[in-house]
């Protein structure tokens, strides 16, 4: 079942003089199974948005409703096993004495026994590509980007049907981050779990989702095909956001070459395109 925002606002610290409106107005449908990626430059309401879908936040006005349940409503227990959420900078939230621990609190606090319970911290932490032997360390002891991982493990132990990524791989190194969308996206595939990933970058974005969603000033400013989205260079600027790097190439290559296609948006996409005209230079 969907996730369906009616006329979503939301306003932090109402009613005070410090009071902000993050979100407004704001409609928006998604469907079993999709891939979608959330952009907008910083403050644009992402986070906030993101956390009404498991009634972390609930709106100031409109509503939201996930898989049936509207999130108003005062038992969040189911809400919370269907939507994981991994927030931003996830790797402040390890509270836990062990890494153990950590991973498994979801899954004990949703009622699965010990032995359920350890089948699933095992497979969640070699899922993000950790080792067992790091399940009884403590999580200081751990590096930044390791502890990250052990946040999204945590979240995917409780094998959430949708699953929620805000900003997963900032801080990780190139390498992490491609195993880490991999295996996300491979999740998607194979279990077909819906995935909402917000990240600033675009090259993955274009790569790995399957809609664009753009937020601007608390709003979506566009919703789409990454193609459709990505096409729309100026735009992005207009709202302090670009292309993936690889479009702006691609639109000088046109510039001396008029009949290279510049409609492209990810490096194999390029690299394609490229090799139908200096291939048999390769
Ligand atoms: N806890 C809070 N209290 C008050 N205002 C907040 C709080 N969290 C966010 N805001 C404000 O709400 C607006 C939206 O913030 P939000 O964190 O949703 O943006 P974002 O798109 O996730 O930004 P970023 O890319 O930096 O993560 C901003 O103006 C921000 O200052
Ligand atoms: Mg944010």
């Amino acid at each position: 079942m969907p996730i369906i925002v009616e006329n979503l606002s939301y306003t932090y610290m109402k009613g005070s003089p410090f009071e902000r409106a993050a979100l407004r107005n704001i409609n928006l449908k998604i469907d079993d199974g999709e891939y979608v990626g959330i952009i907008g430059h910083t403050g644009s309401g992402k986070s906030t948005l993101v956390q009404h879908f498991n009634g972390l936040l609930k709106p100031t006005s409109g509503r939201v409703v996930v898989n049936g349940m509207d999130t108003m409503s005062k038992n969040l227990r189911d809400l919370r096993r269907i939507v994981g959420i991994v927030f931003q900078y996830p790797e402040h939230q390890l509270f836990e004495e062990t890494v153990y621990k950590d991973i498994a609190f979801g899954p004990l606090k949703m009622g699965l026994d010990e032995k359920e319970t350890d089948t699933r911290v095992k497979e969640a932490i070699s899922k993000v590509g950790l080792g067992e032997e790091l399940l009884n360390k403590l999580p200081f002891e751990l590096s930044g980007g390791q502890k990250r991982r052990v946040a999204i493990a945590g979240v995917l132990a409780m094998k959430p049907e949708i699953l929620v990524l805000d900003e997963p791989i900032a801080g990780l190194d190139p390498g992490g981050r491609d195993e880490l969308l991999g295996f996300i996206t491979n999740l998607h595939k194979s279990m077909r779990v819906t995935v909402i990933l917000v990240s600033h970058r675009m090259e993955d974005i274009a790569r790995h989702t399957k809609r664009v969603i753009v937020m601007n000033r608390g709003m979506i400013e566009m919703d789409g095909k990454p193609a459709e989205v990505f096409r729309d260079v100026e735009r992005l600027e207009e709202i302090g956001l670009s292309a993936p790097q690889i479009t702006y190439l691609m639109r000088k290559l046109k510039a001396v070459m008029p009949e290279i296609r510049d409609d492209i948006y990810t490096v194999e996409e390029a690299k394609k395109e490229i090799s139908k005209y200096i291939g048999h230079l390769l």
